[in-house]
């Protein structure tokens, strides 16, 4: 059976960034005969525009029926008028969440050639590689109830909801676990169980799972703690696992370490392997439309989608040794330009990966 992937670039430098990321796939398509077509919807603000909402039921639909979907970024100030119900960002949590994409890889790697593009000392970095798992579909970000009332004083509030179900966590930390098996087996579990009831319950749940686990070795550290030990000494740690808010705020910081933000792929996957892949970045409206965007994050998120969703480990390691290939040949961005480098273009460095796939 043909696998299907849904495509959908967004807004902003989305559609070109995928748009190099499209290439590589047909590249690879036709060169190895690989069983698997695509197809492109709108979503976010450029589906705002069309049809007065962030995600339609017809392309979430298309989401559900695909093996897999591969997306730009989304969002803009076009659209930050709008209330939050509508806004772009709601089609990704909105997808997300209904496609069950609860466990989400983060890896943060420090290519050697971009060593001195990273905000810490190089000897800090070098050989940097960690993998943040960040559970995606609950925590905070979900927990109902939820809103801004008024309250018995007439003073207005707002409140969210941090809430946690034991198998929420459970079925987290099974994948953080399988994860550190494949890697340095080291699982650093990141919570704020001082404070918040959820995570203490979030900690035993991760060392009860731990005992089915034996080989890897589980450490449990406070959210502030890990904040400043990732910008101390980040080499320390192999997998990180945590809930949904520390996850996304020490996952930026952690890619940031690595020097920039248009390297960085993620993988957001469900029970079965069935996952949406992205750049860690967003829409970055600054350079939109100007063929200046970094399009290897999203071409890496490509690789993520062969290794995880479709077990073609050979050709993901195709992907990343051409996108090592394009960084020694000096290609660079503007994002990872440093004196002496070849500045190119987007388009500029899809062709460069695609030469270096030959
Ligand atoms: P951003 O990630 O879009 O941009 C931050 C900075 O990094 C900007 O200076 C931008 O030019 C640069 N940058 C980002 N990706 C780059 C790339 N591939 N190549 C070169 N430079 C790159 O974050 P920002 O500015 O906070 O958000 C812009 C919009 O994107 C907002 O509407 C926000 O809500 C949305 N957003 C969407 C995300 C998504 O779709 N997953 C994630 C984060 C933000
Ligand atoms: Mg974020």
């Amino acid at each position: 059976m043909t696998k299907k992937i849904l495509v959908l670039p967004g807004d902003g430098i989305g559609p070109e960034i995928v748009g190099q990321a499209t290439r590589v796939l047909d590249a690879l398509i036709a060169d190895h005969g690989l069983d698997m077509a695509y197809e492109s919807a709108l979503v976010g603000g450029s589906s705002f525009d069309e049809h007065g909402v962030p995600l339609t039921d017809e392309v979430l639909e298309q989401a559900r029926q695909a093996d897999s979907v591969l997306l730009g970024a989304v969002g803009g100030p076009k659209w930050e008028q709008y209330e939050i119900a509508v806004r772009p960002e709601k089609a990704l949590l909105k997808l997300r969440s209904e496609l069950k994409l609860f466990g989400n890889l983060r890896p943060a790697i420090l290519y050697p050639q971009l060593a001195s593009a990273s905000s810490l000392k190089p000897e800090l970095v070098s050989g940097l590689d960690v993998l943040i798992v960040r559970e995606l579909t609950g925590g905070i970000y979900f927990g109902q109830p939820r809103g801004i009332r008024t309250n018995n004083n007439g003073e207005r509030e707002g409140f969210n909801t941090y809430i946690y179900s034991e198998s929420e966590i459970e079925r987290i930390a099974h994948v953080a676990f399988r994860a550190a098996m494949l890697r340095g087996k080291r699982l650093c579990s990141v919570d704020k169980a001082n404070v918040l009831e959820v995570t203490e319950l979030w900690r035993e749940v991760m060392t009860r799972v731990g005992k089915e686990y034996p080989d890897v070795e589980l450490t449990h550290m406070y959210v502030d703690n890990a904040a400043m030990q990732l910008v101390r000494a980040p080499k320390q740690f192999d997998v990180m696992v945590t809930g949904n808010m520390f996850g996304d705020i020490l996952s930026d910081c952690a890619a940031m370490l690595t020097g920039s933000i248009g390297m960085l792929p993620s993988a957001s996957l469900d029970a079965n392997g069935k996952g949406m892949y992205e750049p860690i970045h967003g829409s970055a409206p600054d350079i939109a439309g100007q063929n200046k965007a970094n399009p290897l994050a999203t071409i890496l998120s490509v690789s993520m989608m062969l290794r995880h969703s479709f077990g073609e480990e050979a050709l993901a390691d195709k992907i990343e040794n051409a996108v090592s290939t394009v960084l020694d040949q000096g290609y660079r961005t503007g994002d990872i330009y440093t004196d002496g480098m070849k500045l190119v273009s987007t388009s500029e460095m899809g062709d460069a990966v695609l030469a270096a796939l030959k």
